[in-house]
This record gives C-alpha cells, sequence and structure tokens, in this order.
C-alpha cells in the first residue's frame, strides 16, 4: 500500500503550511496563531472544530457511519525558546523562539490526514483530531484531560508521532511497552553550619555532605535498580558557598531524574530518600528532598503497537519498520493519554538533518518529504481501526 495519491498532489500546500508554521512559533500555551490556523482549516474543509482545550488546545471531530468506535490522532503544536540559527527563507520571524522539534510538522501531517479524513470519510466511527499545546515542558496533554478532554471526546484508543532524526526518511520505530522515559526534578537543600575554613571542626560543613550525596546517588542506578530497567539520576546543579576562606551554612543540590516504569520511577525517588536522611545523619547536617513531578514514562500497549506496525508497514515495506527499538530517556506529555487509554506513539525518521543536528538543536528543520508519508499514515490507521462492514 504506498503513500496516497490525493495526499501526495498537496504535497506543495502542506509544505507551504508547515513553512508557514516554521516562520511564526509560539511557544507553550501561546499557540494563538498556530491554534487559529489549524482552526480555521478545520472549519473550511467542514470539519467540527472545538477550540481553547486545554488554553490554546484544539479538537476536530469527523464522525461516519455508526459503529460508534473512537478513536483519537494527536500532534503537538508549540515551539521553543530557542534562537535559531538557519537562514533559510522560512526561519523564525519570532526572535529567541524556534520549532525546534519538529511539532511543525506534527501538525502540518495531522493537518493533511484531516482535509483527507474530512472528504473521504472512508471508515466507521469517530476521530477525533487532537492538537495539544504545551508539550516542552508545560503540560499541555495534562492541561486538555483537566479540561475535560475524555468526557468530551470519549476516545477508545489514542495515537502519536513524533519526527525522529537520525533515523532515515521513509522508516518508522515503533515500541511495545515503555518509548520515553518519566522526567521528574529535585532540589535538596543540605543545611549545616557555616564558619571559618581555618577551623572545620566548629562548622558542619554542608559541600563535604553534598559531594558525598552526589556520589552516593549515583549507586541508585548502578546497584539498586535492576541494570535492564532504564534509570537515571543526574545532579545537574551544586550551588554553595561564597568566599575562598568560608565553610557556607548551606548547599542545594538540583537535578533530574528519569524511569522507563512507574515502578521504578518510585523506587527511584524511596532511595534517593533513603541516601538523603542518611547521609543527613552520618554528618550531623539537614537535608530536604523536593520532588517536583513531570512526565510519566510513555508506554504503548501491545495491540496497539502491533497495529502501527501493521500500518505501518504496508505503507513502506516491513523492512523499514523498525520493531522494538531501544527506548530515549527523553520525555513526552503525550505519556499523560496513555495513562488513561491504550494507545502508541511512533517515530517517524526524518533523516540526518544539517550537519546530523538533533532534535532542540537551534538548526533544527523538520524534513518536508516526511509530511505526505506522515498524514498517509494516520488515514490508513484510521481506515484500519475504523473499518467499514
Ligand atoms: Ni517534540
Amino acid at each position: 500500500m504506498p503513500i496516497i495519491s490525493e495526499i501526495a498532489a498537496r504535497a506543495a500546500t502542506l509544505t507551504e503550511i508547515r513553512r508557514d508554521i516554521h516562520a511564526h512559533p509560539e511557544l507553550a500555551f501561546e499557540e494563538m496563531r498556530t491554534a487559529d490556523l489549524v482552526a480555521s482549516l478545520m472549519e473550511r474543509w467542514g470539519i467540527e472544530v472545538h477550540r481553547g482545550i486545554g488554553q490554546t488546545g484544539v479538537v476536530g471531530v469527523i464522525s461516519k457511519g455508526k459503529s460508534g468506535r473512537v478513536i483519537g490522532l494527536r500532534a503537538d503544536m508549540d515551539a521553543l525558546p530557542i534562537e535559531e540559527a538557519n537562514r533559510f527563507s522560512h526561519r523564525s520571524r519570532h526572535p529567541g523562539c524556534m520549532h525546534a522539534c519538529g511539532h511543525d510538522g506534527h501538525t502540518t501531517m495531522l493537518l493533511g490526514a484531516a482535509e483527507y479524513l474530512a472528504e473521504h470519510r472512508n471508515f466507521d466511527g469517530t476521530v477525533v483530531l487532537v492538537f495539544q499545546p504545551a508539550e516542552e515542558g508545560r503540560g499541555g496533554a495534562a492541561a486538555m484531560i483537566a479540561d475535560g478532554f475524555f468526557e468530551r471526546f470519549p476516545v477508545d484508543a489514542i495515537f502519536g508521532m513524533h519526527n525522529w532524526p537520525g533515523m532515515p526518511v521513509g522508516r518508522f520505530g515503533i515500541t511495545p511497552g515503555p518509548v520515553m522515559a518519566s522526567a521528574d526534578r529535585f532540589d535538596i537543600l543540605i543545611k549545616g553550619h557555616g564558619g571559618h575554613a581555618a577551623m572545620p571542626h566548629l562548622t558542619i560543613d554542608p559541600i563535604v555532605a553534598g559531594a558525598a550525596l552526589v556520589s552516593a546517588l549515583q549507586t541508585i542506578a548502578a546497584r539498586s535498580i535492576d541494570p535492564l530497567d532504564g534509570a537515571v539520576v543526574s545532579v545537574t546543579q551544586f550551588h554553595a558557598g561564597e568566599a575562598y576562606n568560608a565553610i557556607p551554612g548551606q548547599a542545594l543540590l538540583q537535578g533530574t531524574t528519569r524511569a522507563l516504569r512507574p515502578a521504578v520511577r518510585e523506587a527511584t525517588w524511596a532511595r534517593m530518600q533513603q541516601i538523603c536522611d542518611g547521609i543527613a545523619a552520618a554528618q550531623g547536617v539537614s537535608i530536604e528532598l523536593k520532588r517536583f513531578e513531570g512526565y510519566p514514562p510513555t508506554i504503548n500497549t501491545v495491540t496497539e503497537a502491533e497495529l502501527c506496525r501493521a500500518v505501518a508497514g504496508e505503507l513502506v515495506g516491513v523492512e523499514q519498520v523498525d520493531w522494538a527499538l531501544r527506548p530515549s530517556m527523553g520525555a513526552e506529555d503525550f505519556s499523560h493519554f496513555l495513562e488513561h487509554r491504550p494507545g502508541c506513539y511512533v517515530w517517524i525518521g526524518n533523516g540526518p538533518g544539517e550537519g546530523g543536528c538533533t532534535l532542540h538543536n537551534q538548526h533544527y528543520d523538520f524534513n518536508d518529504d516526511n509530511l505526505v508519508l506522515g498524514a498517509s499514515y494516520w488515514v490508513r490507521l484510521v481506515e484500519k481501526l475504523l473499518a467499514v462492514g
């Protein structure tokens, strides 16, 4: 099953839309222009449109037939606070803001599918087109869910797609089970007793305690978690002291933890607390651990992953579909949708990019060669899940 020729015939228009979004990037929960563009195009195509879900989120609904089955397809719309270094004509017009994660392409691929689905309606059921805001760390998916997404649009399953640099164009990567990690942040405040650096016996040194803590935290991934379960504890900031000759009264450590399964995520936090308590007792300092919960792990359900694999395989050939790839320790807030419903989040190859640059690089650009393929994938997925008869 090749790409859909009617979508291929619109490649130039889709490229124009994608480059227009790229040139006008908007940060999390500020996607006003993008949301307007998405909503007005869908209205023009006769799609029922709901605006303002999770602040700037937009949802389109296309129904046909009487099966009662409902599936969700999700794209994210937000850009990053990065100054674009590209010089091509569709570079960002907004200083300090760019589409460095390809969400401009995600939005356009779903629009390409939306137009085709609205026109042909070659399915039996309801398609919910989810254009979510604020994927980049601000929790747009959770905002949509808090705004009643699942009550208003009761999808049976939900699907996502992310462009993946380094993977050749024309390839898909589909992984049953965990595909992206959880991401939490932490603050650890160590309080001791400051004093003269020449008389350390009269102080309680939070820097020595902090140094011991940084080392001890490394034993969580190395010695407490099963080596086959991914976990990361990274201390990324260590703030303490101001003078050459004074031991400070306190130190602040900050960082991030990652895990691929909820049980590992919780075990990591339990060990962090034990280690903080132990170092505090051993060194006579007080240690306060604060957790800031971020995104949960993104865990694809096996049945839905296999469905996506079949659809992608029919589009590009089974040899072009990588199955059960190593997960990424990066995070993704599509995970919030998957906490409520079965579904699958796939990677679509974006090619090498300029100089092999990665996501969130200031030279990043979504590959327009993907627009037709990605839109075709969405349509074929709908036609398979909501097959007529
Ligand atoms: Ni992204």
